[in-house]
């Protein structure tokens, strides 16, 4: 057992190091919005998580690496004293990522040191707790890629970042097509044998009623005669936030949409490119996901109704575009078979992002971890292609608040029986 955490601890700590490695030293310092961390911060702060919720918790004689890191480094954990402010995370010339690859280094070898020599009852009871530092680090490493993607979009014409060039441009269309689903009480949550989040739990039943739900993602063709319709002009298509939003920000398109030349284009982590038609429109919000399904006479699916299809019909995880497969872009629908419900983009939600029944909160600081986010916030499911493989599940619960699109985000439509 302990071989093989080992194993895993190693990947998963070099896998975020490899995805930092085509940067350069003036990338680890930027951060160009509030919701975006600088790279050098992401590598620090789950290290940090490691430190504090392992080395610190079990070691009377741990000594730190630095004093200030806890300040600097600890994300949001009131429990654990005050902390350095999200939104100033980009002003910090130092530590220098020299150094804080040396935190890295000094951290992984403490790590396995304790793990080598503690008893295997021991490590038995710590296991849970080392598992979450895993799929803690690997959540940073989706958002790794979402900050730098979004830090390198303000200046678009000079960066991009290595991708897999094997992308499979669609020729033709796939028909978008409707699933009937029988619906009934159903088991939604974890049944609590493998790892999880605790927002996962407890499974519990939910009566819904029948409904259809789309066989792909919708389109960046579909999603533009929602543009061309003068979608964002309409208020009768959007919520009353949602409209106060796009007035606000002077939203027309989604986020890395720019029109040159009287042609769309979209940024991605591979630089500016045309827009593709066939390729699911990402990065949207729910206000605009919400929106557009409104246009169609749609709506999105709630989160029972699509854990419970997508568990029903046992979709393959295996078979989703995911960070590994190293194109960092969602990829067009292959066929008409009901698809990209793992991988490709986080599909939204009907469903605000609230506790399960019976929900009890990790005990200790770590409870602070979900449970205090259940407010203002929507659920997302099923993975984007920048999210790792081994870190999702059909019971697994994203959630940003209804205005964020800096995320790997797209739309699956739903619909009542009339
Ligand atoms: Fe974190």
């Amino acid at each position: 057992m302990k071989e093989r955490f080992i194993e895993s601890y190693q990947a998963v700590r070099r896998y975020t190091e490899s995805l930092c490695s085509p940067l350069e030293i003036e990338d680890y310092v930027v951060q160009s919005i509030e919701d975006v961390s600088p790279p050098k911060w992401h590598l620090a702060h789950t290290t940090w998580f490691f430190e504090t919720f392992i080395l610190i918790a079990q070691l009377k004689k741990y000594r730190l690496f630095h004093p200030e890191f806890h300040y600097l480094f600890n994300s949001y954990y009131q429990t654990l004293g005050n902390f350095h402010p999200r939104i100033k995370r980009g002003v910090l010339s130092r530590p220098t990522v020299k150094m804080i690859y040396d935190y890295r280094k000094y951290v992984d070898q403490h790590i396995l040191n304790y793990i080598q020599n503690i008893s295997e009852i021991d490590f038995n009871e710590l296991q849970r707790l080392l598992i979450l530092g895993l799929h803690h680090e690997q959540q940073h490493q989706e958002l790794l890629l979402m900050d730098i993607k979004h830090n390198f979009s303000i200046n678009p014409d000079f960066h991009f970042y290595p991708i897999n060039n094997g992308i499979q441009k669609a020729e033709n269309p796939i028909t978008m097509e409707f699933t009937f689903v029988e619906g009934g009480v159903v088991n939604i949550g974890h049944p609590g044998l493998d790892f999880c989040f605790d927002n996962e739990s407890p499974q519990h039943q939910q009566l819904i009623s029948p409904y259809l739900i789309a066989t792909r993602l919708v389109t960046n063709a579909e999603y533009e005669e929602f543009v061309n319709a003068d979608g964002y002009k309409k208020p009768r298509y959007w919520l009353s936030d949602a409209w106060e939003c796009i007035q606000k920000q002077g939203w027309e398109a989604p986020l890395y949409w720019k029109k040159i030349n009287n042609k769309w284009y979209e940024f991605t982590l591979a630089g500016m490119k045309e827009l593709d038609p066939f390729t699911p429109v990402s990065h949207l919000s729910y206000f605009e996901a919400d929106a557009y399904a409104r246009w169609c006479n749609k709506r999105l699916p709630s989160e029972a109704e699509w854990e419970n299809y997508v568990i029903t019909n046992s979709f393959s995880i295996r078979q989703g575009n995911f960070l590994e497969n190293g194109y960092y872009h969602p990829l067009p629908a292959a066929s008409k078979t009901p698809q990209q419900f793992f991988g490709d983009l986080w599909e939204w939600t009907a469903s605000a992002y609230l506790p399960y029944p019976g929900y009890k909160a990790t005990a200790g600081s770590l409870g602070e971890y979900n449970g205090k986010f259940m407010n203002n916030q929507f659920v997302l499911k099923g993975g984007s292609c920048i999210t790792p493989q081994n870190h999702i599940r059909a019971t697994y619960r994203n959630f940003f608040q209804p205005d964020k699109r800096w995320q790997f985000s797209g739309i699956r439509l739903a619909s009542n029986i009339e």
